[in-house]
């Protein structure tokens, strides 16, 4: 009977700990702009194939704020629940989280906030707009358990270049989003990751692609899509891309960290935190049998 409970209690402090953690320590990432940051690899005739790469696979350490807001464990299709009208697919939020954590022990947690929208313009996502007042919301939440965000991840503009007004005007407003994204959550030097394109819906893809390249902020990185592949549709990464891309996310999301004196430091902090709760739990459980 003992045992019986022991395993209980065991199996419960389990489940709890990547709550308990991520509330300690939880290194928040927003994930927006168009389709190729929602996902679709994998995704063809409206069918998405189901293969999930191992770069993608959920692990306890990566979580995923809900439509509905709760955290909980993250998986593929990241977006599903946030980029309804589209059918998604495989997206490099997860391969960028899986590769962060293998890259930099001192990260914890990792807690994903998918606001991706395929087909969505840059203007739709100015300040006042419902997509932009989304992302602001779902961050907010995002911190209400703990943790800190610790980056923008930004892959948007092919629905800029159809018109050369869009494209012309692309520079000042993505500048704006940027500052804006940044005033409101009281965050100025968010690291800000964002992807240059290879090309888009229409002819001013080099217009766009300057004003990514020519940002003249702090904090930002440019990966490039040029050399990703795309599915047969001819526009959207594949399953495989967009793990490339994920990992060239973090690359980049790591250059832009200071150089990390203090990562031991937390790394026992955390394995302290872990301790506690574990004998907390154990505790509170053992209570319970009495
Ligand atoms: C997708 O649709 C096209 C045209 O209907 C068809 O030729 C193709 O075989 C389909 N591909 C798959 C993977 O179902
Ligand atoms: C952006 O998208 C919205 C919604 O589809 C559309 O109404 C608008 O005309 C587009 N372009 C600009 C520059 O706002
Ligand atoms: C997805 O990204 C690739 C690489 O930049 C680009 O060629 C393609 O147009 C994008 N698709 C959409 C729908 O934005």
């Amino acid at each position: 009977m003992f045992l019986l409970y022991l395993s209980y209690a065991i199996l419960w402090i389990s489940s709890t700990i990547p709550v308990a953690n991520a509330a300690a320590g939880k290194s928040i990432f927003i994930l927006a702009g168009q389709s190729n940051m929602s996902g679709r690899g994998g995704v063809v005739n409206d069918t998405w194939d189901n293969y999930i790469p191992p770069e993608s696979y959920p692990n306890l350490a990566i979580l995923r704020l809900s439509a509905d807001l709760n955290w909980q464990l993250a998986t593929e299709p990241l977006h599903r629940d946030i980029d309804t009208t589209k059918v998604c697919g495989i997206g490099p939020g997860m391969a960028f989280a899986s590769s962060l954590l293998g890259k930099d022990s001192s990260i914890g947690v990792v807690g994903l906030v998918p606001c991706a929208v395929g087909g969505t313009n840059i203007s739709q996502w100015a300040r006042g707009g419902e997509l932009y007042k989304l992302l602001i919301r779902r961050a907010e939440a995002a911190l209400e358990g703990g943790g800190t965000i610790r980056g923008l991840l930004w892959f948007q503009g092919e629905s800029d270049t159809v018109n050369r007004e869009d494209a012309e005007s692309y520079k000042t407003k993505l500048q704006n989003f940027y500052l804006h994204v940044r005033a409101d959550l009281l965050l100025p030097v968010l690291p800000v990751i964002q992807v240059a394109l290879a090309s888009g819906e229409g002819p001013y893809v080099e217009m766009v692609r300057e004003a990514q390249l020519g940002m003249d902020l702090v904090n930002i990185r440019t990966v490039d899509a040029k050399g990703l592949r795309l599915e047969p549709d001819g526009l959207h990464l594949t399953t495989l891309s967009q793990v490339s891309l994920g990992h060239m996310l973090t690359n980049a999301f790591l250059q832009s960290q200071p150089s990390s004196l203090t990562s031991s430091a937390s790394r026992l902090r955390m394995s302290q935190k872990f301790a506690t709760h574990l004998f907390s739990g154990l505790f509170t459980n053992l209570l319970c049998l009495i």
